[in-house]
């Protein structure tokens, strides 16, 4: 499907936290598409990062020069869901996108964010299988695959990630629904162009972007691997 619209979602995780706001701005004016914000709690997963409080402040400068605002795309990785996701929905999320098995009741959950005006998506780990889509897909405005294991940074991509890619981009194109497919975790220059081709349209990638100085050069060099 050459026709995609390919975006590139910065994880803030591996900015520096001593200037948060800044750095939303210069990974934004280095042509980031969305801003990725990794919520753990030390509970669903065994690290702790940001709250609401954070997102709402960094709002305000997720926007492009002209003004433009660039969606915030929150990936909860907490237990339980459902409080979490209405503060970020109301902290000033886009998407908010949760675990399925850490929602007792997850169409509640999709429900729930949705109500709030906000696009809501699903996030499987590598051992997740997607059964849970059978009866959920029609709700969802993103699904979210894990190339690794939540809870931290600069982990390397698991390979089997690109089948389960494979396997949702036929049932995303067979629902006729517009959703995101989107992968999170390994993604660098050198592997985006076999995570597009198994079909995935939305990139996360920490390290690769913030472990560089040159934010505008690593996105480039994306969009040139995804364009060739
Ligand atoms: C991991 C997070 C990722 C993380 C990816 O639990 O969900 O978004 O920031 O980092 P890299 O791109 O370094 O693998
Ligand atoms: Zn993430």
């Amino acid at each position: 499907m050459s026709s995609r619209t390919y975006r590139i979602a910065p994880s803030i995780l591996s900015a520096d936290f001593a200037r948060l706001g800044e750095e939303v701005r210069d990974v934004i004016a280095g042509g980031a598409d969305w801003i990725h914000f990794d919520v753990m709690d030390n509970h669903y997963v065994p690290n702790l990062t940001f709250g609401p409080m954070i997102c709402q402040a960094l709002k305000p400068h997720a926007r492009t020069a002209d003004g433009a605002p660039v969606p915030v795309d929150v990936h909860l990785m907490v237990e339980p869901v459902d409080a979490l996701a209405a503060a970020f929905a109301d902290a000033g999320a886009d998407y908010v996108s949760f675990h399925p098995e850490a929602s007792r009741h997850v169409h509640r959950s999709i429900q729930a964010i949705r109500s709030k005006g906000v696009k809501a998506g699903l996030v499987f780990n590598p051992g997740t299988p997607l059964d849970v889509l059978d009866w959920t897909i029609d709700d969802l405005d993103l699904v979210l695959v894990m190339s690794v294991n939540p809870g931290f940074g600069g982990q390397s991509f698991i390979d089997s990630a690109l089948r389960k890619i494979e396997q949702l981009r036929a049932r995303i194109d067979a629902s006729g629904k517009d959703i995101r497919l989107e992968v999170d975790g390994g993604i660098k220059g050198d592997n985006i162009a076999r995570v597009a081709a198994a079909g995935a349209d939305t990139f996360v990638a920490g390290s690769a972007i913030f472990g560089k100085s040159d934010y505008r050069a690593v996105i480039d060099g994306m969009r040139a691997a995804l364009a060739g």
